[in-house]
């Protein structure tokens, strides 16, 4: 049996070594594709594979087309929107994530871009501070928690809005509930972005929302660029001065932000929320061992299809 590790973006070298031992000891061979810049690399690597680990690499309906005795896909990290999970589930692949694994580097770098925009990109001159200001956690999953805690720790208000939690589990946390989306909104200066990009929530962070937040709002982005509108973004920028984004997936529009809103705009070159060593040994060993336990054990914890 063969796992493949494809990773355009790689895993630190440490992530690296330690998954090897752990399909060492299980018997299963390895090949690694990392830096790939033609997707062609990755159908000639796959063709053979019976396991697949990737990171934000898409599995398209190609990918899976070539994997020709593929079984398993494993996202290492959170967000599988890269996953083609019709055509994984087509073809009987199982396609997992490994939740959690990677959250509090994405949570510490949410944390760092509060501050980077409080202290006006460090620039000279006055800024504010995150004590006492209110955060809106926009989704409550693994990250979303975790930003929570470390924003109680600045001694921030903090407020979460999340359908699919229970209330109970947000106050017991600390937090305090919004009802609805449009009150988080209309309740804090700060919110940061926790959902993942589906159909429902591509561009659904928009103009009705970002027009709503308080004097001096800020959006923080560690998830998905798709989930915002970019059109409606720049148009409340130039709206309300005193508005500012921060992200790690730059919008389409990036130049044109970059150009017109100075300190108020940030976007990190290269999406690097998971960016850390602690990240990757924790996400590629987790994927690593959750293939191992599916190929010889059929264990299908962490299945998203
Ligand atoms: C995730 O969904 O886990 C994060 O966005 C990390 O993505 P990355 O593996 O491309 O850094």
């Amino acid at each position: 049996m063969k796992a493949l590790i494809a990773t355009e973006k790689p895993f630190a070298k440490e992530a690296v070594d330690g998954m090897n031992d752990i399909f060492a000891t299980a018997g299963i061979a390895v090949a690694l594709l990392e830096k790939y810049t033609d997707v062609q690399a990755l159908y000639d690597a796959v063709a053979d594979a019976d396991a697949l680990i990737v990171r934000s690499d898409k599995v398209s309906r190609e990918v899976i087309a070539a994997a020709r005795q593929l079984k398993i896909v494993v996202r290492a990290g959170a967000g599988y929107d890269n996953l083609d999970l019709a055509a994984c589930t087509a073809r009987g692949i199982t396609a997992m994530n490994t939740p959690g694994q990677n959250a509090n580097a994405v949570a510490e770098l949410a944390v760092g871009l509060m501050i980077y925009a409080a202290r006006n990109s460090f620039c000279p001159g006055t800024g504010s501070e995150l004590k006492g200001k209110k955060l809106g956690v926009h989704a409550c999953g693994h990250v979303g928690r975790l930003v929570a805690t470390l924003a109680q720790g600045f001694g921030m208000e903090v407020y979460a809005f999340d359908p699919f939690v229970p209330a109970s589990a947000i106050t017991n946390a600390g937090l305090r509930v919004c009802a609805s989306v449009e009150e988080l909104y209309a309740t804090c200066r700060y919110v940061s972005l926790h959902i993942p990009a589906t159909e429902q929530t591509k561009k659904s962070i928009g103009r009705r929302l970002l027009s709503a937040m308080p004097q001096g709002g800020c959006l923080i982005n560690t998830a998905r660029k798709e989930i915002i509108h970019e059109d409606e973004l720049e148009a409340v920028l130039r709206e309300r001065p005193d508005m500012k984004y921060m992200t790690d997936v730059a919008p389409a529009n990036h130049a044109i932000l970059q150009a017109s809103f100075g300190a108020r705009y940030f976007a990190t070159p290269k999406k690097i929320g998971a960016e850390t060593a602690e990240a990757n040994i924790n996400a590629g060993l987790a994927a690593a061992s959750q293939t191992v336990r599916f190929l010889t054990a059929g264990d299908t914890t962490f299945k998203v299809n």
